[in-house]
């Protein structure tokens, strides 16, 4: 079994991160939960954080200016904490490159939409919800994907389907995925410390 040490990236709320250190704290999922990073410092994650007794941390824009010294902050604060696998949970900016790099097929995310349909550049919160009903779409869903370069581009690890309901509502229809999002996302961790996800061999399988 893989010992997953977790650093997390938050943006707000934190109700996938969570929805994690519930299954961690229950013991369904085999893990330590090392850190949270937020660029928000009033965000309801660094909250969630404390009260699990996880240390947290403020990097954004207003701590680091320069990309490059936020992207080194955020490196440096990683391995310090000896994270072994970096979980994006609503995080709002793109992981930096040196990151990326010290972390190869190390880094997921959790998108609220069926990939590749509904992601990239503006695909957050309510616009996804708001374009799947747009579309006519009767089912939309969760994926948790590998990290890469681009937005919600790289491997899919995992993915639940959620039905669209007649009269659903962007928000209606946020809610159900949701929830759907607070399971998958456990399971998915559980998952890939039992090694019955191989996240190497997830990434020689290619890109969404
Ligand atoms: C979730 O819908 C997630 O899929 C997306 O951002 C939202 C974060 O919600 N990436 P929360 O902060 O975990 O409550």
């Amino acid at each position: 079994m893989l010992e997953l040490r977790l650093g997390f990236l938050a943006s707000h709320g934190g109700s996938n991160l969570q929805s994690i250190l519930d299954a961690i704290a229950t013991g369904e999922l085999p893990a330590r939960a090392c850190l949270v990073i937020c660029n928000n410092s009033q965000a309801r994650a660094l909250e969630r954080a404390a009260a699990a007794g996880v240390p947290g941390l403020h990097l954004s824009g207003s701590t680091h200016p320069d990309p490059a010294a936020h992207d080194e902050a955020m490196l440096e604060a990683l391995r310090r904490h000896d994270v072994n696998l970096v979980v994006c949970a609503g995080y709002m900016r793109k992981v930096g490159s040196r990151v990326l790099a010290a972390f190869p097929q190390r880094v997921v995310n959790i998108h609220p939409a069926l990939l590749p349909r509904f992601g990239g550049q503006g695909m957050w919160g309510l616009h996804v919800h708001e374009a799947v009903l747009a579309a006519g779409e009767t089912e939309t869903g969760v994926t948790i994907h590998l990290v890469d370069q681009a937005y919600d581009h790289g491997p899919i690890l995992a993915q639940a389907r959620v039905p669209v309901l007649p009269g659903d509502t962007p928000e209606t229809l946020q809610a159900r995925v949701l929830e759907t999002e607070h399971r998958l996302y456990p399971d998915t961790l559980r998952r890939i410390a039992l090694g019955e996800i191989d996240l190497d061999a997830s990434f020689r399988g290619g890109a969404t």
